[in-house]
Order: C-alpha cells, then structure tokens, then sequence
C-alpha cells in the first residue's frame, strides 16, 4: 500500500449561524494516498468543499482530528500550518482566487517567491508550469484579461508550482469545455502517478472515468 498523507479521524464541521446550526461535515474518517487520485462527487450543498478544505487546512474540524504527512494539524502554530500550506498542500479554490494586479506568470510564482526561491528559477518553474496547463501564451496577461477558464487553468498552475505531496482541486474544470477539462484531468492524474495525492471535486460525470477512487458526499456523510 502507498504512503499516507492526510488523515482525518471523525472530523466534523459544524456552523452556527443565529440559533440554528448547520452541520456541513459529519464525523468522517478518510485516508488520502499517494499514488491515488481521489475523485469527489455530491449535491449542492454536500459538503464537498467542507471536505477538501479540512485536508487542506484552509478550515479546522469543530470536532476530530487531521493528520496530514504524520503530524496532527492541531498540534502546529500558524506559522507551521502557513509553511504546511505552502510547500505541502496546492489547494484550486472552487472560486478563482487569482491576484488582480499580478500577470499570470506573476501568480504563478508566487508561491515560489514566498518560499525563498530565487527569482530566475521561480520564473522557469512558473513557465513550465504555465506550460503544463497550455496558458505559454497568456504569461503576461492580468486576470481580468482571461476567460474563466483560463483562470481556473493559471489557478491550477499556481497550485502544481511548489511541487506539492497533494493536490486538492475543488471543481478545477468547472468553467472548460469538455476537451480541457480532459487535459486538465490527465495532468491531475499524471501527477498522481508520480506518486502525489491528489483529490478532486467535480460535478460532471465523465470525469469519474479518471478516478482511481471514487467518493460521494450526500448530506453531509461520504460514501465511498
Ligand atoms: N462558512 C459557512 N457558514 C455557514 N454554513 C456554511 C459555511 N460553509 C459551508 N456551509 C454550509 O455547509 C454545507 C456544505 O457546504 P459545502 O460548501 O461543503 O457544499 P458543496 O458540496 O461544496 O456544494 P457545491 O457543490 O454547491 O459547491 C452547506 O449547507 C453550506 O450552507
Ligand atoms: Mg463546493
């Protein structure tokens, strides 16, 4: 069996929201593999995004526990989690977060930038990232410039840059047409066989095809 990079024990999320709570994520018990690319599936309002954003570490389970690459998340200061998130986890938000101000390939490095990489190689990396998503031709193009899924594709890009152990993509193809959206999954699936975990929300159906295991979300509980 392949290593283990994230785990969540009986993780939950709950949200409070006046007196009513909502609970977004029942406890949940899940291993995330390298070497496997983990496809998620589910309703609106599933819990999708609430799952992914718990192995990520971009929210914290109101109950339980995760585990990412053997150390427990509760257990790390913000600075350790930040450095985690930075050169572990390369998270595609469902809602292109890309920086208005900053060109494609300015993004992209960014990552790079933040971790000390020298400026010339950042670049290289960003390029061959850019590259690997088709974008070669949009480099110096500001956000606003870009179709929708162009973006998501910069946004995918910048996620791959830092070389993370696991990628976390929520909805990365919901804006391409069927054809990218095949190539964006191929790469996604490339990755995981150079042994990455990697972990994608989708709601189209024939990107299931792609998955080396497959997740339902209903209600808030998954099903494998
Ligand atoms: N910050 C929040 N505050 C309150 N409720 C929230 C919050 N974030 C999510 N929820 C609730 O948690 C539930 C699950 O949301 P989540 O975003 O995980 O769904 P999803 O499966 O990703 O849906 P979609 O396919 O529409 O993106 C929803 O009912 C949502 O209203
Ligand atoms: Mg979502």
């Amino acid at each position: 069996m392949s290593r283990i990079i994230a785990t969540l024990q009986q993780a939950t999320k709950r949200y409070q929201s006046g007196d009513t709570e909502i609970v977004a994520l029942q406890p949940t018990d899940l291993e995330v593999r390298a070497g496997e690319l983990m496809v998620i599936i589910g309703p609106s309002g599933s819990g999708k995004t609430t799952l992914l954003s718990l192995l990520g570490c971009v929210i914290y389970p109101t109950e339980g526990k995760v585990n990412i690459k053997g150390t427990y998340t509760s257990e790390l200061s913000e600075k350790q989690l930040a450095r985690l998130r930075l050169q572990e986890i390369g998270f595609v938000f469902q809602s292109i977060n890309l920086i208005a101000p900053l060109t494609s390939l300015e993004n992209v490095m960014l990552p790079l930038q933040l971790s000390k990489v020298k400026p010339a190689e950042a670049k290289a990396r960003a390029e061959a990232a850019l590259a690997s998503v088709n974008m070669t031709d949009r480099q110096k193009f500001m956000p606003k410039e870009l179709s929708g899924g162009q973006q998501q594709r910069v946004a995918i890009a910048r996620a791959l840059v830092t070389n993370p152990e696991m990628v976390l993509c929520d909805e990365p193809t919901a804006s391409l047409d069927i054809k990218s959206a095949e190539v964006i999954m191929e790469e996604l699936r490339e990755l995981a066989r150079q042994n990455k975990a990697v972990a994608v929300v989708t709601h189209d159906p024939r990107l299931e095809s792609f998955a080396d295991r497959l997740i339902r979300v209903e209600n808030g509980s998954v099903v494998e």
